[in-house]
């Protein structure tokens, strides 16, 4: 295993220790997708993936949408026509709605919003501009699953994919947008898998970065052989894999983020999610990578609360 080079990393380091011996303890995050096993529980953490919302079963669909039945090649995958698409800057957008509870927050359309497990999201929220991946991606990408990403996002998302293309990878898109109730469905199955650890497995529902629609998992085709387990799609080895190895490398350049690095845990409540990124723009993502640190961290110490936290 590679040793971080940043600091702050060495809490992640001594995270990855702890669940070499702690079933638990200091596991990674896992997303509520289909199948996960972390480091600390190697026995296979296999749970059901609720993609939104075709797709609750954790299985692809076993009759691809229609946009799917004609995978899109190079050629003719539609190109996104220019229009007056947010984008992130490192000042967040005034937001007017600092002093209503979180539950009630409805977001602008900018990019930098602030979710973690203590200022949510409205179950009311729904990001403009969702677009299907499936119009965009090949078949072999998408895995034939109706993904959506708001539409800002999806230009970078494709550029990104298609360099990993050329330089001999495989990426995978596992999940995109999910919506309050998509997010409740993934939490409720993580409170019947893994009770005591559902907390930090998964996001409550409106307490998820999923629902904002800038997010992307990603897969790899190495994680199975990787993991020693066929059907594994979410693993903390996906930081091995020659796609996670790239993404950790090269998503800033594109615009992506880290949500949950290393030492995520102690800030946002979740643990190493390698897999899990954010569109936050180019600016943003390459400080963020430079520095070392989550677009959290980075917000919970430079910005105002952006809404009054629901009493538990
Ligand atoms: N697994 C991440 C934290 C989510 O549920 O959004
Ligand atoms: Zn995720």
């Amino acid at each position: 295993m590679t040793i971080p080079a940043h600091p702050r990393r060495w809490f992640g380091l001594f995270c990855l220790l702890v669940v070499a011996f702690s079933v638990g303890g200091c596991s990674p995050t896992a997303t509520p997708s289909t199948a996960i096993v972390t480091d600390a529980d190697e026995s296979a953490t296999i749970t059901p993936h609720p993609r939104p919302p075709v797709v609750a079963t954790g299985l692809p669909p076993t009759t691809p949408p229609p946009e799917a039945t004609a995978p899109p090649t190079a050629t003719d995958l539609p190109t996104i026509a220019p229009s007056p698409l947010p984008t992130a800057s490192l000042t967040p957008s005034p937001t007017p709605d600092r002093n209503i509870p979180c539950s009630s927050r409805i977001p602008d359309n900018g990019l930098l919003t602030v979710v973690t497990l203590t200022y949510g999201l409205s179950r009311d929220y729904e990001p403009a501009g969702l677009v299907g991946l499936s119009g965009y991606l090949p078949n072999d990408v998408t895995l034939g699953y109706p993904t959506e990403l708001r539409r800002a996002a999806v230009t970078p998302l494709v550029k990104m994919i298609t360099d990993m293309q050329a330089a001999g990878l495989q990426p995978r898109v596992l999940s995109g947008y999910r919506s309050f109730s998509a997010q409740a469905i993934a939490r409720q199955k993580w409170l019947e898998k893994e009770p005591d650890r559902a907390n930090i497995l998964s996001a409550p529902p409106g307490f998820s970065e999923h629902q904002l629609g800038t997010v992307i998992d990603f897969g790899s085709p190495e994680l199975a052989e990787i993991v020693g387990q066929e059907d594994i799609e979410f693993h903390t080895w996906f930081y091995k894999t020659s796609e996670g190895r790239w993404l950790l490398d090269n998503a800033h350049k594109y615009g992506f983020t880290l949500s949950y690095p290393f030492e995520a845990f102690e800030i946002t409540g979740f643990f190493y999610e390698p897999w899990h990124y954010r569109y936050v723009g180019v600016e943003m993502a390459t400080q963020l990578h430079e520095e070392g640190i989550s677009l959290t961290e980075h917000q919970l110490a430079t910005e105002p609360p952006p809404c009054i936290p629901d009493s538990p």
